[in-house]
């Protein structure tokens, strides 16, 4: 049983390690704060998950070191190494040991899934809408169309997602959780209950075109009383002047992501100073920026395209819902861009 004393010894090894690399996994900030309900399930999966790592990484390590270390070559020994047959115990043991432990693990996964969809009845609904590339939110509630997420605490929002094009990906890295949005009417379902108040950015995380990287969305967590008078104010912001209703559609339906008020060329051409001037067209013609102009931009991008820019980037089923008053207020809008 001389060998039993180097499984000992190699264990203390593997203990050790396990017991700081594991302590040093847990420590690293890995994730932002979480924010969410959801959040505790997924953030305790990958505790237990540290900690296997740093067992298995130990185990295979610490065994390798002591070996290297305790049965080193001694000079000038030439003799061969015992030749080792295979061991069906060890096959066994290294067999249904993982399989048990692998079993396990689908359990726990299953279990903090099944916890990240728990439905609470009293959810409050947002219609999540997704473009290229701007973020739209829905509360048929309240009637309500916002460009944030604005959410109370401790309070379940249910998200039904859709895309207005390609495939976009909702995500709130303080929330953890993260669902696509398909185009089509293919809508899918998230549930977050927001545990803490604060600013969090929705990303998209699904590479989705040229602007992919800025299809981002400020996330508001407010105390329920904030959220009622945030509500109420944007319920009753409807206002009189059509200049700034226009600012508000065209932030709305997520023209300002393609379209700048300041000049800059984002993807369509900037809206400063483009009122009442000439524009070449690709083909070498021209067109004067007027009212049907615009109008007919919005309900048919590809008609005409101004030279320099790409057709079929503007998806005109983003702007379906579109009224024309809300048209010709963008149109006062634009005309104040000078
Ligand atoms: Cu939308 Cu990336």
């Amino acid at each position: 049983m001389k060998q039993l004393k180097h499984f000992i010894f190699a264990g203390i090894i593997v203990a050790i390690l396990t017991a700081v690399l594991g302590y040093l996994f847990t420590q690293i900030q890995f994730f932002p704060p979480a924010a969410s309900m959801q959040a505790e399930p997924i953030d305790e999966l990958f505790v237990y998950h540290f900690w296997v790592i740093a067992f298995l990484y130990s185990l295979i390590v610490g065994f390798l070191l002591y070996s290297i270390v305790v049965f080193r070559r001694k000079d000038g020994d030439e003799s061969e190494g015992d030749y080792i047959e295979g061991s069906t115990t060890l096959e066994i043991t290294w067999t249904i040991i993982p399989l048990i432990v692998v079993l396990f693990f689908s359990f726990l996964g299953g279990r903090a899934l099944a916890e990240t969809m728990r439905v609470d009845p009293n959810a409050m609904e947002v219609e999540v809408r997704g473009a290229q590339w701007s973020w739209r939110f829905e509360y048929p509630e309240f009637d309500v169309v916002s460009t944030e997420l604005v959410l109370p605490v401790d309070k379940q929002v249910l998200l039904k997602l859709s895309s207005a094009d390609v495939i976009h990906s909702f995500w709130v890295p303080e929330f953890r959780v993260k669902q696509d949005l398909l185009p089509g009417d293919l809508v899918r379902e998230l549930r977050i209950t927001p545990t803490e108040t604060g600013e969090y950015k929705v990303r998209c995380a699904e590479l989705c075109g040229a602007e992919h990287a800025n299809m981002r969305a400020p996330v508001l967590v407010m105390s329920q009383a904030d959220f009622d008078t945030w509500i109420a104010d944007n319920q009753a912001a409807v206002s009189d002047d059509p200049v700034e209703r226009g600012r508000v559609w065209a932030q709305q339906f997520g023209c300002l992501s393609c379209h700048s008020t300041d000049g800059t060329v984002i993807v369509g051409p900037s809206w400063q100073g483009l009122w009442g001037t000439e524009e070449t067209l690709a083909d070498g013609s021209t067109v004067t920026v007027d009212e049907a102009y615009i109008i007919e931009s919005i309900q048919e991008p590809n008609a005409k395209i101004v030279d320099g820019f790409q057709p079929d980037v503007m998806n005109p089923s983003i702007y379906e819902g579109i009224t024309d008053d809300q048209i010709s207020d963008i149109i006062e809008f634009i005309k104040t861009l000078e």
